[in-house]
């Protein structure tokens, strides 16, 4: 059910994390893992290295639409599995007329398609749910993001459509479950994580919004921190639907059990089991945006500043940022942004902006609103995993005479 295909016995762990799928991995494939891990983790400030959590710094990120691979945040919650290509299986089960079994080439025979779209945590944003505005409420625990948890990156890869196709889906089917092959211990038992989507989506054959069993990013063989050899990617959802190292896809009447969908990734007000049974998993991200230069309390001469940042439309197909408005006097006048950048579904917007500051200036915000009606609230309720947090963006300054 929820355990991952790999047994505990299959599974050795590495200094630099586990081998799996009954083998080692071979040695280039290693000495490939080990360069790549070292690129990125000069590029990322970590907040946990054990299992590999990092983001960038703000200012870095949005040099560029597309996000190269060193910048592009890592959200893992186990050490990379090690999965040798050559011994990859893919297992496609359930409400299916043929289980099948395929291997990586089989995969990458399939129908496939290069799309560009950007991946967020449902986690972005999240310290900030231990700022002042929420003092009466349990702090927050979890990865203690800022910003920085988004990406937009071009993905390579087959199809789900047409996984589906080859296995035949059969009637009753509701959501597909993806299980990945890394190794998480969970209340006793080691689990993988796991992901799901309804049906609908699933079956998108064309478009944008199509999800893809990737195994390129950026023109180049997926790293071990994004899913080395075989990863989701789901456009327009949370981060978490797009599970890395995929190692099976079950149809089925229902959303996943995996502890990821049951459990996490919901708003909830406690971390009870009714609350949890009330809610249900996220899918789409909302509307989104931060400034990201200057930084957070950087000294800045009083007059005009330029400030540049991202903003993410809702994950609703079509959806496109309308209106990015920044003010420097606690909301009662509003500066219209600039968009930059290529515009594209899926994909954030980037943007500029000048505002006038004085020396009493204490804050820049920044709100967004997106062509489905989605709109950047001032205020959002807290919840207790601090999820999805998209309320108007402030950023401290320390304006100089
Ligand atoms: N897939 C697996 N197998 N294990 C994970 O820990 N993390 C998820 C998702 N897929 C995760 C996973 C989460 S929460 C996010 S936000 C994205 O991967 C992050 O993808 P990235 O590390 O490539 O940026």
């Amino acid at each position: 059910m929820n355990r991952s295909p790999i047994t505990r016995r299959t599974v050795l762990q590495t200094a630099g994390g586990f081998l799996v799928a009954g083998g080692l991995a071979h040695a280039s494939g290693l000495a490939f893992q080990d360069a790549a891990r070292g690129k990125i983790q000069k590029d990322l400030i970590f907040r946990t290295t054990e299992p590999r959590n990092g983001e960038p710094e703000l200012a870095k990120l949005v040099k560029s639409w597309q996000t190269p691979t060193e910048l592009f945040y890592v959200r893992s919650h186990a050490p990379n599995p090690v999965i040798d290509p050559k011994q990859f299986q893919l297992k496609v089960e359930g409400l299916v007329r043929r289980p099948i079994t395929l291997s990586l080439d089989e995969i990458k025979q399939l129908p496939s398609m290069s799309t560009t779209a950007t991946l967020t945590c449902a986690g972005n944003r999240r310290s900030e749910y231990n700022g002042p505005e929420y003092e009466n409420v349990p702090k927050v625990g979890g990865v203690q993001w800022e910003g920085g948890t988004i990406g937009n990156a071009t993905w390579a890869g087959t199809l789900l459509a047409a996984v589906l196709k080859q296995a035949e889906v059969t009637e009753g089917a509701k959501h597909v479950w993806f299980e990945g092959l890394d190794q998480i211990p969970k209340n006793g038992a080691v689990i993988g994580f796991g992901g799901s989507i309804p049906i609908e989506k699933a079956m998108l054959a064309e478009g944008p919004g199509a999800p893809l069993l990737t195994h390129t990013m950026n023109g180049a063989v997926l790293t071990p921190d994004h899913g080395y050899p075989l990863r989701m990617v789901v456009p327009g959802y949370i981060g978490a639907r797009s599970v890395k190292w995929l190692g099976k896809i079950v149809v089925s009447d229902r959303p996943s059990p995996n502890h990821y969908v049951s459990t996490a990734y919901k708003i909830v007000k406690k971390t009870e089991a009714l609350d949890w049974s009330e809610s249900g998993p996220i899918y789409r991200f909302p509307i989104n945006g931060a400034i990201c230069t200057p930084l957070s309390n950087s000294n800045v001469a009083a007059g005009e500043i330029d400030l540049t940042g991202y903003a993410l439309p809702s994950g609703r197909s079509g959806s496109k940022i309308k209106d990015l408005l920044i003010s420097a006097d606690d909301g009662r006048t509003w500066t219209r942004g600039e968009l930059t950048g290529k515009n594209m579904d899926f994909c954030w917007q980037l943007w500029k902006a000048r505002v006038k500051v004085n020396s009493n200036t204490k804050e820049l915000l920044l709100r967004a609103t997106d062509s489905a009606g989605d709109f950047m609230p001032a205020r959002i309720p807290w919840n207790a995993k601090g999820y999805l947090r998209n309320s108007w963006y402030r950023l401290p300054i320390l304006p100089t005479k």
